[in-house]
Parts: C-alpha cells; sequence; structure tokens
C-alpha cells in the first residue's frame, strides 16, 4: 500500500527556477507519467522524490508521512534511469542481489528473491553472465529486477526505454507495465515520448516550464486537453481561433467556424465572448458530400488512412484523417464534415 502526495515542490539550480510548485499525487497501484519536452523538470521532480536532491520547498508525502528530509536509503524505492548503471564487474546475479547484501538478507532468502525477480524480467537463465555479455534490452531487464528485488514501496523510472531500438522499447514497456501491475506497485514513469504515457500510465501529468498544467488519464489529456500546449504535445491537433458564442450547458459551447456553426464540448473554465482554441484532432475531420467547404493541398496515402492537407475559403489550414477509399489530389473541391463530439474547446492560453 503506497500512496504519494506531492505539493509545492520548488527546486532552483543557481538562477533556474527548475520547479516551480510542482503538484501530483500517484494513487496505491497507479502507474503515473510525468511527460514533457526537454528541460521542464521531469528527471529534477523524480530525483527530489528519490531523494537524490533536496527540494528548496514543499511537501512529498508517502503514505502520510513526509519523507523530503528521509536520506535515499531508508526509502525503499526502486529507481531505473536511462543509462542501466548495472556493475560491469558483476554478474547478473550479483547485480540484482546487491541491494539484498546491503540490507544484510540470508543468503538463502538472497536466492529466492533473485530467481523470482529474474523470472519476473524473464531472465532466467542468464545469472552468470556479467553485463557486457547482455543486450540493452537484457540490461535494461536486469536494472529492473534490480529495482524490484527490494520489494520497493515505489518505483522510479527515468527514462529506461531511451537507450533501446524501437523494437525492444516496445518489448520492455509492456514487460514494465506487466510487472508493475502483477505486483502492484505504485510508480512514477519519466518520459517525453506521449505515445509511451498514453500506452503504460494511468494518469499523466503534463509538464511546462517546471509546473504541471494537466494531471489526468490519458484518454482526458488527449480529448480533453486544458490548453493548446497539451494538445500539441499529445498528438497532432487542428487549433482554430474562436469565440465562444454561446454556452449552451455547462460544458457545452455553440461556436461558428466560417459560416458553419457548431455545438461542441469544451472546458468549464471557459468564459462567454473570451477568446478561446476549437480543437479539432485530424481524425475528427473527415471527406463529406456537404458540410465546409474546402481545397486540397495535399494528400499522402497511408494504408490505413489518408492524410489529407486542404484549406478553408478564409485560408485556414486544416489536417484530417481521410478514408484511403476516396480519391483525392491537389486542387480538389471537396467538404468536410465536423465530428462536433470529438472537438474540444479550450482557453486560449499562451504557449
Ligand atoms: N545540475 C543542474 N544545474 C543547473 N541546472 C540544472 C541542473 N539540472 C537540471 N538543470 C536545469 O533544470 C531544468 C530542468 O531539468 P530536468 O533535468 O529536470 O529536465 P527534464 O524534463 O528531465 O529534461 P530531459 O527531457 O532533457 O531529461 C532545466 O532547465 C535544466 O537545464
Ligand atoms: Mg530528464
Amino acid at each position: 500500500m503506497t500512496q504519494v502526495d506531492i505539493a509545492g515542490l520548488t527546486k532552483r539550480y543557481g538562477g533556474t527556477l527548475a520547479l516551480d510548485g510542482v503538484a501530483l499525487q500517484a494513487r496505491d497501484g497507479e502507474l503515473v507519467s510525468l511527460l514533457g519536452p526537454s528541460g521542464c523538470g521531469k528527471t529534477t521532480t523524480l530525483r527530489c522524490i528519490a531523494g537524490f536532491l533536496t527540494p528548496d520547498g514543499g511537501e512529498i508525502r508517502v503514505d502520510g508521512q513526509d519523507i523530503v528530509a528521509l536520506p535515499p536509503q531508508k526509502r525503499d524505492f526502486g529507481v531505473v534511469f536511462q543509462n542501466y548503471a548495472l556493475f560491469p564487474h558483476l554478474t547478473v546475479f550479483q547485480n540484482v542481489a546487491y541491494g539484498l547484501q546491503v540490507r544484510r538478507i540470508a543468503p538463502a532468502e538472497q536466492q529466492k528473491r533473485v530467481a523470482e525477480a529474474l523470472a519476473l524480467v524473464r531472465l532466467t537463465g542468464l545469472e552468470s553472465r556479467l553485463p557486457r555479455a547482455l543486450s540493452g534490452g537484457q540490461q535494461q531487464r536486469v536494472a529492473l529486477a534490480r529495482a524490484l528485488v527490494i520489494r520497493p514501496r515505489l518505483l522510479l523510472l527515468d527514462e529506461p526505454l531511451a537507450n533501446l531500438d524501437a523494437r525492444l522499447r516496445d518489448e520492455v514497456r509492456w514487460l514494465i507495465r506487466e510487472v508493475q501491475q502483477q505486483a502492484g506497485i505504485t510508480a512514477f514513469y519519466v518520459t517525453h515520448d506521449q505515445a509511451e504515457a498514453m500506452a503504460l500510465s494511468d494518469r499523466v501529468a503534463v509538464m511546462k516550464g517546471g509546473r504541471v498544467v494537466q494531471f489526468a488519464t490519458p484518454r482526458e489529456i488527449y480529448q480533453r486537453p486544458a490548453e493548446a500546449y497539451v494538445a500539441r504535445f499529445t498528438g497532432e491537433a487542428n487549433m482554430l481561433p474562436a469565440r465562444p458564442a454561446q454556452r449552451l450547458a455547462e460544458g457545452l459551447w455553440r461556436v461558428a467556424i466560417g459560416e458553419t456553426v457548431l455545438e461542441v464540448p469544451g472546458a468549464t473554465t471557459l468564459a462567454e465572448g473570451a477568446s478561446a482554441l476549437l480543437m479539432l484532432r485530424p481524425e475528427a475531420l473527415s471527406l463529406a458530400p456537404t458540410g465546409v467547404p474546402a481545397r486540397v493541398l495535399a494528400a499522402a496515402f497511408l494504408g490505413a488512412s489518408q492524410q489529407c492537407d486542404v484549406a478553408l475559403a478564409d485560408g485556414t489550414r486544416l489536417r484530417l484523417q481521410a478514408s484511403p477509399h476516396l480519391a483525392v489530389a491537389p486542387g480538389d473541391a471537396v467538404h468536410l464534415a465536423v465530428d462536433a463530439a470529438h472537438a474540444w474547446l479550450m482557453p486560449d492560453i499562451a504557449p
């Protein structure tokens, strides 16, 4: 049972404010990703949780207890970094057993727990290998076993797949999720890869300049981003300046794109008449016999779909995902159907 509550976390490196009031939670057994571009404070947040860095302010509560003053070795957290950091001169067994030796666990118990951990990450049989005789994916699985063998209260992973090629990344990613769920371990996972964060996480904290700008499920951050920054960071998005003309109900707005009036869901933080942005993901737009008139600028056949760039009468450019069965070519006059239920209206906040 491990529940984490982080509030008002700040950290300064000289003149740089790296963390500016980070707030985050993880429920028992939850995997929470920290997602954001380079330099937004993901690693700094994780290192504060691990205890390798002391924050300048804020609190980190684990099951109600503030751990900021607790040294890292007393936190009982398992940590996995991007660059495996295995001991090169120790075998796989010795690498995994290391944390148990430090904790003075009896040798027979060490044997048993190392065997269990290696079975979890599917490395049984490689106990006597040295790290240099392992592939990158295998080394990263040893690092995962080493973090798990101590039965950590919390698992912390900082871009653990960054050094792996695409195929291995996929394999180790699913293994991490499977092991984390099987063992029911609460985990924080740092990544700048939105697909990875969406596929793995129960909840995602999207970070921007040392702050968490949205903390929600993958579905929520993709379909209902709090601001344009989140929308763009979580996938392709057309953004149209809009002025919500009328509030129809809580979270439902009437907006116009040119001559076409739409009823779309939107953030509750919007104010009537204030400037807003209408997000239309490419899959919320399609080519139709009638609808918003547009002209095709470019079309690319992708097999399962067709990526199509179009311009509206006023010059606005949109990207849409069209059926691969339609023949479209640059210059064609077309009409767009808008799936208004999957559009999203959000406040216009500077990126
Ligand atoms: N030891 C340090 N000294 C000075 N500034 C630092 C130090 N470590 C990090 N920073 C700065 O703090 C900010 C946050 O860095 P952090 O490493 O947390 O980012 P990140 O989100 O993990 O980025 P990346 O995706 O590149 O790993 C950046 O502006 C970075 O330059
Ligand atoms: Mg980092």
